[in-house]
């Protein structure tokens, strides 16, 4: 389907302070749709490097030498990576001294609600659905990913994990998020992906808005991934809180609530496919364009 049209890639990042300027700020934005300042913006651009170097595919060596925005974050220690960019998505894990940690991969998908796997997911809600194929593509590398994200907590004494990603990849890091979350209750998690597609339904999205408050998915102007699946909301496909999006001004805006219907959030603005631009998908997210 359209996923396979765009590639996708997920990157997981550890760091020991978790509160960035930009993450308390969207807590701040509740209520009024509110632009960020150029600070809060910046603050970003670590994990939109590192969603972006999620495109390139992570060598056997973990040698840390793929394009000029895997570059831009040089203290990167990688500690593990995977996936074949063909039935498994590539995606690494490791420290950033500077920010301080992790994880990529790239992707394609199938689409129906589905209960999430309550051995990976042990204690949520049956009532909590997501996409069968995002939740199937998770499962895959859940494993090596956790082994990866406790041996990199371990070697660098920290408890924080943020996970990210683009595309498929956002949507994959996202149920990492969730998926970690559970599995290590001691890691204080968070989630910053970009060009986000809906994942689940309302009771996902509520179970997401109260374990990660300072979410962030990023979404550019009319970009129509996040309204995808098509129809999703009439499926029953709801965006957790969170949105940043950037206007056709390029200015960022924190859009307060799930799948908020103004015309400057992503939902109103682009109601239907037809109203969107494939060619925002990539970017640029302050500059940055997706891709390796
Ligand atoms: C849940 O995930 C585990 C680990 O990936 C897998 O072995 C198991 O088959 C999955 N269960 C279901 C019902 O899909
Ligand atoms: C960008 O566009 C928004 C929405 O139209 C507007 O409110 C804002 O003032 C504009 N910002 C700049 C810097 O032009
Ligand atoms: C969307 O944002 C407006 C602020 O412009 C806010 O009043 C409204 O509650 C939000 N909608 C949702 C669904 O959260």
């Amino acid at each position: 389907m359209f996923i396979q049209a765009f590639w996708s890639l997920l990157v997981l990042v550890a760091s020991t302070v978790l509160a960035s300027p930009a993450a308390r700020a969207s807590i701040q934005a509740r209520q009024a749709i509110t632009a960020l300042t150029t600070a809060q913006i910046t603050a970003y651009k670590p994990y939109t490097y590192y969603a972006s170097a999620a495109y390139c595919s992570p060598s056997t060596t973990l040698a840390w030498s793929c394009g000029a925005n895997c570059k831009a974050n040089p203290s990167f220690v990688p500690v593990a990576s995977g996936g074949d960019g063909d039935g498994i998505q590539f995606w690494f894990v490791g420290y950033d001294p500077t920010l301080k940690s992790s994880l990529c991969r790239h992707g394609n998908v199938e689409f129906a609600l589905e209960t999430m796997n309550s051995t990976l997911f042990t204690g949520v809600s049956s009532s909590v659905k997501v996409h069968d194929g995002f939740g199937k593509e998770q499962a895959k590398t859940a494993s090596a990913v956790l082994t990866a994200v406790k041996k990199t907590m371990s070697a660098y004494s920290t408890t924080v994990v943020t996970t990210t990603g683009h595309s498929l990849g956002s949507a994959l890091s996202l149920l990492d998020a969730l998926y970690l979350s559970i599995q290590i209750p001691s890691a204080t998690v968070n989630f910053i992906g970009y060009g986000l597609p809906r994942v689940g339904n309302s009771a996902f999205a509520n179970l997401i808005d109260s374990k990660f408050p300072s979410l962030a998915h990023i979404n550019n102007k009319e970009d129509l991934v996040p309204i995808i699946p098509g129809k999703c909301r009439l499926l029953g496909y709801v965006h957790p809180s969170g949105e940043k999006h950037i206007l056709d001004n390029s200015t960022w805006v924190a859009c307060p609530g799930q799948d908020n219907t103004s015309s400057q959030c992503s939902t109103g603005d682009v109601p239907t496919i037809f109203n969107g631009d494939v060619d925002d998908h990539h970017g640029p997210y302050d500059g940055v364009e997706m891709g390796c």
